[in-house]
């Protein structure tokens, strides 16, 4: 379907920067640079400094940047991990790779970890905790890290939806021992298929990760120090994330001014619950989906389709009632009401003013029935 207003628009937003990009492609064509050239680099240290943390490490993915962190970290079979289920399957799954065992705790109104929950949650097994920044704001990452510290747990950030993001002026994925990224094209800052990069502070984090990418091998010396895995960033993705990565400011402006229309044409809405929305106080949110609490949902998502509007929901089944996973045994009541109750409005740098009072007519038309 041809929608009035696309959830993305991926043609829209490579034609603003087609000449940079093809230029940018051209460059990697003509030297020949596939893997693990300078672009690389250059985009490794460029996440860093914007992010704020000495070393970033590019990835063939988001699930595997938490996945080799955790290996990095030293998790293993017998081990648990508290997570949320209010999250991509990949943050999960990534744990249960490892062999250790997910424990997932509930999540606050604004969709991210209870860290009210956490607390009880920890056992003696436990050794790390997973925070999953989602839609572009940050948990409570003071609560968190000293719940951390006190027990001597390790920090996974999934920053996957929250690069750019800030608590306390801090950027995502700069708390704790790593932060992990995606750039699966529909992220803020997306690659032409799929990407990753975890960033850390710490050299030796560093260089595992850079290890476990690159099936172990020590490139300088040749040596192959354990069986690792085949997850490099590719270097084409690199040299387009280069380019992208200078204009990721001014579309996070974007997606905030956005948000502000958003807040403004439906926060006075009884049957809808926005978003807090944008400042520049103790949260300064990115807005990777604009996710409302709406009443009717479902029949209010058909309509808005019926107008050529593309809404998404994330996600309508609770990842805990998915039989195949074994994850039954949670009882997480935020999460269940979260699954029925919330959609996302499209939110993108593509849209322009007018097609977001059009989708903020539509809701309040829906409304006036
Ligand atoms: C919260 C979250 N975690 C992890 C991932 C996994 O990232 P990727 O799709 O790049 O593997 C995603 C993205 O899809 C995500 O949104």
């Amino acid at each position: 379907m041809n929608y009035k207003v696309p959830f993305v628009n991926f043609q829209l937003h490579y034609h603003r920067m087609e000449s940079e990009i093809d230029a940018a492609i051209k460059e990697v064509l003509n030297g020949g640079d596939y893997i693990m050239r300078q672009q690389l680099c250059d985009f490794e240290d460029n996440l860093a400094s914007f992010v704020g943390v000495k070393y970033a490490v590019g990835l063939n993915s988001g699930t595997d940047a938490i996945h080799l962190s955790l290996l990095a970290a030293g998790i293993k079979p017998g081990d648990e991990v508290i997570t949320v289920a209010h999250t991509f399957v990949a943050t999960v799954a990534t744990i249960v790779h490892c062999g250790a065992k997910p424990v997932l705790v509930d999540v606050d109104r604004y969709f991210n970890m209870d860290v009210t929950k956490l607390e009880p949650a920890i056992s003696p097994q436990t050794k790390a905790i997973i925070p999953v920044h989602l839609n572009g704001r940050l948990c409570d990452m003071e609560k968190l890290m000293d719940i951390a510290r006190k027990h001597n747990l390790v920090v996974i950030e999934d920053a996957a939806q929250a690069l750019g993001a800030r608590f306390e002026g801090q950027k995502a994925g700069s708390f704790g021992l790593t932060g992990c990224f995606s750039f699966y094209p529909a992220k803020v800052l997306g690659s032409l298929g799929d990407g990753g990069a975890v960033v850390t502070n710490s050299s030796e984090i560093a260089e595992r990760i850079r290890l476990l990418r690159d099936h172990g091998q020590q490139r300088a010396t040749g040596d192959i120090l354990f069986y690792g895995y085949n997850s490099r960033l590719d270097n084409l993705q690199a040299a387009i994330l280069v380019v992208k990565l200078k204009h990721l400011p001014d579309w996070i402006e974007r997606r905030r001014e956005l948000a502000m229309l958003y807040e403004k044409g439906l926060s006075d809405l009884p049957q809808v619950q926005t978003p807090p929305p944008p400042q520049e106080g103790h949260y300064f949110d990115i807005f990777t989906n604009y996710v409302i609490y709406a009443e009717e949902r479902d029949s209010l998502v058909d309509y808005l389709r019926d107008c050529g509007i593309e809404i998404l929901v994330s996600w309508p089944k609770p990842m805990h009632h998915h039989e195949a996973l074994g994850l039954e045994h949670f009882h997480l009541p935020e999460t269940e009401r979260i699954s029925r109750e919330v959609l996302s409005l499209p939110l993108n740098t593509e849209i322009s003013n007018e097609q977001a009072q059009f989708v903020i007519e539509s809701v309040q038309k829906f409304y006036s029935k």
